[in-house]
């Protein structure tokens, strides 16, 4: 995936970046450099947005488990359950984990400009499958989420990796307050979005859904994008055998995530679900950890926030995709000279489409598929301490 010849170092990336240049081929050859580097072995520098959730809570277990990451701090907001809740659920994983010392950062307790939709129906009052630990004693730090995320990616510019698996808050508020700080993170991993229609309404996605403004500051922000969204998550649902395996394991996270496992399967099984919950937020930090487990497809994607039926729709623009497919001497050609085009104009408007950006130029790579059984080969390994 990617070849080495746009490869930049990361001086390069950070001087540019501070410059107010990453757009255009340089963003581009970052994606590439930062999916080979991922399949390196790090450790690499990351915060974890999240809002726990069940899927957030295995995955924060999973990353707590990789080597690969030196998790600088975590990152609640509120999102499947409020932040009251999202907060000590973070704390539990960490002392599950015996790694308190990893800094957790309070973060928003709604969106930018709208009111919070939660998701408890899905991962439980609790948010954690109605599965129950003790309060956690560990306090989160008193800088506020979007304040050390500023000040983390500032101190260690080109250097951290964002993964997100909640919805964008805390990282638009960063990014709102420091015009540079896009230039300083060399790559933003999302669960979040989908090219192929929504959980919440038939076009938007939980994480985007829940605060669409917010992501469309970091779709926006030049900031290279890896979306896993919807397109493959849909395909990691969590069976038996996986609990199974988690019970067998004896270690705490394992015990734990078994217990988190075995209530979530039960959550959704008792609201008429065959199959599922879906491990959504693992999936994310696996592509983080072995982008070879997914198949990527380059995309410009935007948000759409006016809609009246759609808004957190994630709209992925690809000369490409769809019925528009031209002899290979002109496709080249013709990918140069997309422009990216909004709505048509109504009659009190301008006479033609509004023009997003006058020419395509990707700003995600978005996974389209997903090898499923390595994915859970990693996941519930690495959980149960196989591997
Ligand atoms: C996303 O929404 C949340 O409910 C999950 O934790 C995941 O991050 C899936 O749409
Ligand atoms: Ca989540």
């Amino acid at each position: 995936m990617g070849s080495t010849s746009g490869r930049i170092t990361r001086r390069e990336f950070v001087a540019a970046s501070a410059a107010g240049v990453v757009a255009g081929s340089l963003a581009r050859a970052t994606w590439a450099a930062g999916l080979e580097q991922s399949a390196a072995r790090g450790p690499f520098r990351v915060i974890i947005d999240t809002d726990p959730g069940v899927d957030d809570a295995l995955a924060l277990l999973l990353a707590m488990r990789s080597p690969e990451l030196k998790i600088e701090g975590i990152t609640p907001v509120a999102g499947n359950v409020p932040l009251e809740l999202t907060l000590p659920n973070a704390l539990r994983m960490v002392e599950i984990a015996g790694r308190t010392d990893i800094p957790v950062a309070a973060g928003a307790k709604a969106p930018l400009v709208r009111r919070l939709i939660t998701a408890a129906q899905v991962h439980g009052e609790n948010g954690l499958g109605g599965a129950v630990f003790p309060e956690p004693t560990t306090k989160p730090i008193a800088e506020p989420a979007a304040e050390f995320i500023r000040n983390t990616v500032r101190k260690h510019p080109g250097e951290v990796t964002l993964i997100t698996i909640g919805p964008l808050t805390n990282i638009a508020t960063a990014l709102n307050s420091d015009s540079e700080l896009a230039g300083l993170v060399p790559r933003l991993v999302m669960m979040g979005g989908s090219l192929s229609g929504g959980n919440v309404t038939p076009a938007a996605e939980f994480n985007i859904y829940v605060d669409p403004e917010a992501a469309r500051v970091v779709f926006q922000s030049g900031i290279p994008i890896t979306m896993v969204g919807l397109d493959v998550t849909r395909k990691t649902s969590l069976t038996e055998d996986h609990v199974r395996t988690l019970q067998a394991g004896q270690n705490a996270v394992s015990q734990a995530a078994a217990k988190i496992a075995r209530n979530a399967i039960d959550h959704t099984r008792a609201q008429g679900f065959l199959i599922g919950p879906n491990m959504h937020d693992s999936l994310a930090l696996a592509a983080f950890l072995d982008p070879s487990i997914l198949k990527w497809k380059e995309y410009y994607v935007d948000v759409e926030t006016a809609g009246e039926l759609t808004a957190g729709e994630t709209v992925g623009y690809s000369p490409t995709a769809g019925d528009d497919q031209r002899r290979p001497e002109l496709a080249k050609q013709a990918a140069m000279a997309m422009q990216i085009r909004g709505s048509a104009p109504t009659l009190a408007s301008t006479k033609t489409s509004a023009i997003v950006r006058d020419k395509f130029v990707p700003n995600t790579n978005v996974a389209v598929d997903v090898d499923s059984a390595r994915f859970f080969d990693l996941l519930i390994g690495r959980l149960a301490g196989k591997t």
